[in-house]
């Protein structure tokens, strides 16, 4: 059986989850369950990222310690995939010593090995939103550009990782697609940052300066880089470190935002050449979804929430309007007045609209529920869905369900019954069977109302009101 790995980033706990967290977990999901469904093995990890030093004054804030503080945002965050239906298989936390630290310690000790780590005095900028150092040539005025801070001017002692070595190598192998990036946009952008020169980078902080991370095995005084901890997750997840029960899934997928191209894409791979393991198979980079021109940022507080986007559209609706109107490679500016049109266009007036219509007479006119021994195929996405482009594939599906409201309206069953009502149930149970194919179609973006349908159809019931009408 094959297999299919993927995973989200995994997420800063700081703040609470908003639409950029959900929209890329939510990716994970559909390309999860679509893969399920064509017959793979699937395994979908997600988490949080735990030892950012931001965790401990956001506990401050809110008056707790940090402990208690985490676990009320992962459960957040958990609160949110379920309430959206992301059905991860692992959520794994950094902070866990038993999951997550033999294998980000082992990682520690095969660049070690390989030679790979060198201790040094270093002076540098560091931006904590980041949790990078800056170059002078990446700030613009001084000021971190995604976070409108200036970076703090530190000199310390760190493990270094001989990252410019690997400039030759990266080229090459992401030029030849042996380290697949996708779109071809973020393929270019990261080939010309490897061509303007790769620096070695700090890997490690002192212990004082970074109090909560993993130590670096055999010098207490460091603490690893939290980029290295962090990334190194995906593959701890799968047992590295600790017996490897899961390592049969990798290499894996990441799919991720474009602010963490580079460490994905760079350090990532540099690193697993060196521990001696598979590069990932693909590196997807979404858009950035954002607000009136701004990117949507906990530190700009210019975010939707994603809560508020499920109590206004529902569960499924929140689904389709991210997987349908948010661009998976371009950013797309949202707002809540086009969210509302989108929702009134595509589901009250469409999808909920043509499936009511379709049972509403089959529940009238047909004896019994259809027979769906011989329906067909659910549609096929696969040309959509091996490219990530999640909009083509759910607008696809969206011309077919047209479609079968377009037979409704050509065919008119409900005039027909009036004077031969074996007609019109002959109509009438092919639009039930290419109702029933559509919904199996759905299943991977919006299980809920695939399963709704599927009831409906089952009990020759026009169903619940599928996306209620707005009414403020
Ligand atoms: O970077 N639009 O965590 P993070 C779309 N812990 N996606 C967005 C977004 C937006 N406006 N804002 C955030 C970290 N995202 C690290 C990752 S992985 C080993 C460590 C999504 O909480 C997008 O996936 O800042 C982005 O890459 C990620 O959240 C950043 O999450």
């Amino acid at each position: 059986m094959k297999n299919f790995y993927v995973t989200s980033p995994i997420f800063y706990p700081n703040a609470q989850p908003h639409m950029g967290h959900a929209y890329t977990t939510l990716l994970c999901d559909v390309l999860a369950r679509y893969h399920k469904s064509i017959g793979e093995e699937t395994y979908f990890l997600t988490g949080t990222d735990e030892h950012t030093e931001k965790i401990i004054q956001a506990a401050k804030t809110q008056g707790q310690e940090p402990t208690a503080y985490l676990e009320t945002i992962v459960e957040r965050f958990k609160n949110l995939y379920k309430k959206l239906d992301i059905a991860y298989d692992q959520f794994i936390r950094t902070s866990d010593q038993h999951v997550h630290w033999p294998g980000a310690i082992e990682m520690w000790k095969r660049l070690s090995a390989a030679g790979k780590l060198e201790k040094r005095e270093y002076t540098g900028l560091y931006c904590s939103g980041c949790e990078a150092f800056k170059t002078e040539k990446e700030l613009i005025n001084g000021l971190c550009p995604d976070h409108g801070t200036a970076p703090e001017k530190v000199t310390e002692q760190n493990w270094f990782f001989k990252l410019k070595e690997f400039g030759p190598q990266l080229e090459q192998l992401i030029t030849n697609d042996e380290l697949c990036i996708i779109p071809q946009s973020r393929k270019k952008e990261i080939l010309s940052f490897i061509r303007s020169g790769l620096e070695d980078v700090s890997f490690s902080r002192p212990k004082d300066k970074m109090t909560r991370g993993i130590p670096v095995p055999e010098d207490p005084t460091q603490t690893m880089y939290i980029w290295v901890d962090a990334l190194t997750n995906y593959i701890t997840a799968l047992g590295f470190g600790r017996g490897e029960e899961l390592m049969r899934f990798w290499p894996g997928i990441h799919i991720i935002g474009k602010d963490i191209l580079r460490f994905h894409t760079v350090f990532w791979p540099a690193m697993l050449l060196s521990a001696k393991l598979s590069l990932p198979k693909a590196v997807f980079v979404h858009g950035t979804i954002i607000s009136n021109g701004k990117k949507m940022s906990k530190s700009l507080g210019n975010i939707i929430s994603p809560y508020d986007m499920i109590d206004r559209y529902g569960k499924d609706g929140t689904r389709y309007l991210l997987l349908r109107h948010i661009h998976p490679f371009e950013d797309t500016d949202v707002t809540w007045e086009r969210l509302d049109e989108w929702y009134t266009a595509d589901l009250v007036s469409g999808l909920g609209n043509w499936v009511a219509r379709v049972m509403q007479m089959a529940s009238l006119h047909l004896d019994a529920p259809v027979d769906l021994s011989d329906r067909r195929a659910p549609y096929s996405v696969a040309q959509w869905m091996d490219k990530f482009e999640f909009h083509n594939a759910i607008a696809a599906l969206w011309i077919d369900a047209a479609h079968i409201d377009g037979i409704v309206q050509e065919q008119k069953p409900f005039e027909v019954v009036k004077t031969n009502k074996k007609q019109a149930q002959l109509q009438l149970t092919y639009l039930v069977k290419e109702l029933s194919r559509l919904s199996e179609s759905l299943e991977s973006f919006m299980p809920e109302t695939a399963e709704k349908i599927k009831k409906a159809i089952r009990e020759n019931k026009k169903p619940e009101n599928l996306f209620p009408r707005l009414i403020d």
